[in-house]
This record gives C-alpha cells, structure tokens and sequence, in this order.
C-alpha cells in the first residue's frame, strides 16, 4: 500500500470502496421477492462504476459477496451467482471500452468452476486497461483475506525463505489483497447498517467511513456525489495532529 497522505479539502478519493447493502429491504419494500432487489441493485453497479471513472477515482471496490452469504438460502446464493455471472458476461466489453480494468478478489476456490472461468476470462478481456480498477469482492472476508496472508508468510518461513523476525506490517500487508493500490480513502455503506460486516478490515485502518441509509438501488448520482463532497470536508489526520492548529492548543502554552 502506497504511503498515507493527508487529503485536501474537496479531495477526490484514490479509492473508494462500498458495501453494497439493502436489495432484499428494497424489494421486500414494493412487495417483491429478493431476487428482485439484487436485479435492481445491478444497475447502481453499472452507475457508480461510471461515476467513479468519470470523477478521476483511481480504484472502486465493491462488496458483492461475503464469505458469511454463503449460509444464506441455497436458492438465493445461487440466483446471485448467477446474476454475477450474467453481469460478468454483459458487462466485460463495456468495461474494456471505458479502460476499465478489472478485479476479482476472494475466495475464489469456493466459486464454481464455470463462474471462475468466466472471472478469468472478464479479467483477462480487461487486463490491459490503465483507466480506473474495479475490484469485486467475491466470496470475500477480511478475516479470509487475513488469515491467507499469514499462511504465505508461514509458508515462506517453512520453506527457509524468511525469518520469523523479518514478519511485520509491512510483509503482511504486502500479501494482502489489494496491496498494489492505495488503501481505501472513502467507505460507503448504504442499507442504514453501520458496520463493516467483514469486509476490507486491514485495509480500512484509516479510510474514511460514510453511511446512508438509501438502500441500494436507490444509490444515484446524486447520493454519490453526497458522499464524494462528505468525503472532501474530511480532515484526514493519520495519527498526527491537526495541519491548522487551533488558537491555545500550540506550544504547550
Ligand atoms: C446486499 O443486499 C446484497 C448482498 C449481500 C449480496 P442484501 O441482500 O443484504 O439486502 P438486505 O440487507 O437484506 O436488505
Ligand atoms: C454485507 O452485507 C455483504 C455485502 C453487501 C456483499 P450483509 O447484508 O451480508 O451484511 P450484514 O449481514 O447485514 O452484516
Ligand atoms: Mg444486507
């Protein structure tokens, strides 16, 4: 991960990363089935992916699914696999033609072996994109993403490559995912849930965190850009004191 910086006022974010919450509730809302909500929730996946190329956002990540859905009903984990991979499917050209470069990042052993064929090949497709990158978080854990990393490094101590010493936040987190990019300035939740749920929990040490209560496929433009100019009133201190010290709190005096 790329050293912190503090951000200035009205500063987009590097990288913005969201929980993309309340498609059951929105649907459960016009007397729908689920299914019906996660269909509509796709369409703000197509927006805010556009929206954050447009407004010179480096890396988007979106939370698609947990490893804690998988103990949802068999029928619902499978019509959102299927819906990822329809998605997949129709979107990868797009994706291409807006230099989008894309993501895919979990635990993808669990996924079947047709959808992780299809993430090979959207990635593939899209691998020689420099425009903005799109991560989806695909039967992903913070607690995987994590556990996974201290495997390889225990993995390199066995095999003699490393000292047990030489293990700190540095080694660790380069074998965690996303280490190339920035980590995340901005976390949006929408679904009125204020919590992290598992998601980037190394990576978030010092991102920013934005929750709204619109739920989903509500999540226009509009609600983006609140988010965007939330974030930009931030001041973003990392441990260190404040850069416009106020009167009295300077010297000790
Ligand atoms: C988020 O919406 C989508 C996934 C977790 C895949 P939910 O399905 O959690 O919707 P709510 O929170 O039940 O409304
Ligand atoms: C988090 O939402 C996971 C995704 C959006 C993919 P959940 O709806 O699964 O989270 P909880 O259960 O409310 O914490
Ligand atoms: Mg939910």
């Amino acid at each position: 991960m790329t050293t912190e910086q503090t951000a200035s006022p009205h500063a987009v974010p590097r990288h913005v990363a969201v929980i993309m919450d309340g498609n059951g509730r929105w649907a459960a809302e016009r007397g729908k089935p689920r299914h019906h909500g996660h269909r509509a929730g796709a369409e703000s996946v197509r927006r805010t992916v556009e929206y954050c190329a447009r407004s010179g956002v480096e890396a988007l990540t979106l939370f698609a699914f947990s490893s804690e859905n998988w103990q949802r009903p068999a029928a619902e984990v499978s019509m959102l696999m299927s819906l990822f991979m329809r998605v997949l499917d129709r979107e990868a050209e797009r994706l291409q033609r807006n230099g989008i470069r894309l993501n895919i990042v979990g635990d993808r052993g669990r996924l079947s072996e047709r959808l992780q064929a299809r993430c090979a090949s959207a990635e593939a497709l899209t691998a020689d994109e420099t425009g903005m990158q799109l991560n989806i978080a695909a039967s992903y854990g913070g607690r995987w993403d994590i556990a996974t990393a201290a495997r390889r490094l225990a993995e390199q101590v066995a095999a003699g490559e490393r000292s047990p010493a030489s293990i700190d936040v540095d080694s660790l987190g380069d074998e965690i995912c996303l280490h190339a990019l920035p980590a995340p300035d901005l976390f949006i939740r929408t679904g009125g849930e204020q919590r992290i749920s598992n998601f980037l929990l190394w990576q978030m040490a010092y991102t920013e965190l934005y929750f709204t209560p619109v739920l989903w496929p509500d999540f226009d433009d509009d609600e983006m850009a609140r988010a965007m100019d939330w974030f930009g009133a931030r001041e973003r201190r990392f441990g260190r004191v404040s850069a416009s010290p106020v009167s009295g709190d300077a010297d000790g005096a």
